[in-house]
């Protein structure tokens, strides 16, 4: 049995606590251990404490790692990204510089169908190596566990060969990758005016392929005006449900269309975005229990002004989630700490709100919470260890990684 000790840790950040998804003032509570350490036997925490309980308790051969005065967390868990697409979409980026709107440029044939001819073109062996690419950043931004949607395919083919990329980075990053199906995010052109016809598409052949391969966990949908309207996300969410999958879903990001309380109504695990959602959809989310992901990296990049209320959501008692929506049309970035920067400055979430909303309720928000998102004994011992010495730096300094290595399962896959 191979054991670990971690010492000297200015701060041991464990979000020990109830063992469910943290709400109101428990957002708070990120239950810090000052000179901190802990102990891993097979790649699972079997316990926290200061440095020198954790120095007493180890045993004489256990490997050492001397923090350093640095900072400990757990692992980030990132519930709502796109990691796998073809070529990116800096061309966009300049347009929109240049004054162009995201809506304008999906409008004239670019946005979400120009990542998707490009991802239709590439073999599943060039996404994977794309993909792995984009991994390896999430990782050094000191995240352990990744979600990963589908959507950039939109055919039969195309979209099973995306998820059989998600899975095999599962196999292949070095991070556990949490499936989801997103095949409804945008009508590809050759359904141009048959929404309907794509929504059958999707439910009697995409569906029943990557339920009977097992190739996801969720299905997703992109549910705004001139995607899927309410009616139709409905259908399709409620086919995917009977076909076994639980549900997240993109609500409420460019429009205010109802999406929260179709969540609610289905009883999606998420909602996510949220951008425009008001106090009823908010109300609708917590009554039903679905947790809200929020993204404000896209709020960001998209040059927009309106971010999700986060502060009304945390005082309705929602398990607030936070997540990078890392993909190529609006939101580039896989850096959790970015998303914590921008929480905090246009969302008023404390960095420690921020950190628990990235940790053990976004675990919760993938079904993972008794497993992932603290560092508690019984958990896997998923850690990152940053440059600092206060774990609120890591909101304050952006721009900037501070990560100094990563752990999953108390293997080194980051760092010196
Ligand atoms: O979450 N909103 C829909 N999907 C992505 C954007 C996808 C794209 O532009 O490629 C999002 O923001
Ligand atoms: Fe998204």
């Amino acid at each position: 049995m191979k054991t670990i000790a971690v010492i000297n840790a200015a701060q041991l950040v464990t979000l020990a606590g109830p063992r469910r998804a943290r709400i109101g003032e428990e957002m708070s509570d990120v239950a810090v251990v000052n000179d901190g350490g802990m102990l891993i036997r097979d790649g699972m925490v079997a316990a926290t404490g200061t440095s020198a309980q954790i120095k007493r308790a180890a045993p004489a051969d256990a490997e050492i790692i001397d923090v350093n005065g640095r900072v400990v967390l757990p692992g980030f868990v990132d519930a709502h990204a796109h990691p796998v697409f073809g070529g990116n979409r800096v061309d966009e980026f300049e347009m929109r510089a240049r004054g162009a709107s995201y809506e304008e440029i999906a409008a004239s044939g670019g946005g979400i169908r120009s990542t998707m001819r490009r991802t239709r073109a590439a073999t599943e062996a060039e996404l994977e190596q794309q993909a792995l690419q984009h991994l390896r950043r999430f990782i050094a931004c000191g995240t352990t566990t990744l979600e990963a949607k589908s959507g950039y395919g939109l055919s039969v083919d195309d979209e099973l060969k995306m998820l059989r990329v998600i899975r095999s980075l599962g196999d292949n990053s070095g991070i556990e990758v949490v499936p989801t199906f997103l095949g409804a995010h945008a009508v590809p052109p050759e359904y141009e005016g048959n929404i309907a016809g794509y929504a059958e598409l999707v439910m009697n052949e995409m569906l029943p392929r990557v339920v009977a391969e097992d190739l996801a966990e969720y299905c997703d949908i992109f549910c705004e005006h001139g995607y899927f309207d309410s009616d139709i996300a409905r259908r399709i969410l409620k086919d995917a449900k009977r076909q076994g999958l639980q549900l997240r879903m993109h609500v409420d990001q460019l429009t205010n269309s109802g999406g929260a309380a179709l969540a609610a109504e289905l009883g999606a695990t998420t909602a996510d975005h949220l951008e425009q959602t008001e106090h009823d959809g908010i109300a609708a989310l917590k009554a039903a229990n679905v947790q809200p992901v929020l993204l404000p990296g896209s709020v960001y990049s998209l040059g927009k002004t309106r971010y999700p209320r986060a502060r009304d959501m945390i005082e309705t008692g929602l398990a607030v989630v936070l997540a990078t929506d890392f993909n190529p049309g609006s939101s580039p970035t896989p850096s959790i700490p970015m998303v914590l920067s921008l929480a905090a400055t246009h969302m008023k979430m404390t960095p420690a709100e921020g950190v628990t909303a990235a940790t053990i309720n976004a675990a919760y928000s993938l079904g993972r919470g008794d497993k992932i998102g603290s560092l508690e004994p019984g958990k896997v011992a998923n850690f990152a260890i940053f440059d600092c010495e206060d774990f609120r730096e890591l909101a304050y300094y952006f721009g900037i990684p501070q990560t100094h290595s990563v752990y999953v399962r108390g293997e080194r896959i980051f760092g010196l």
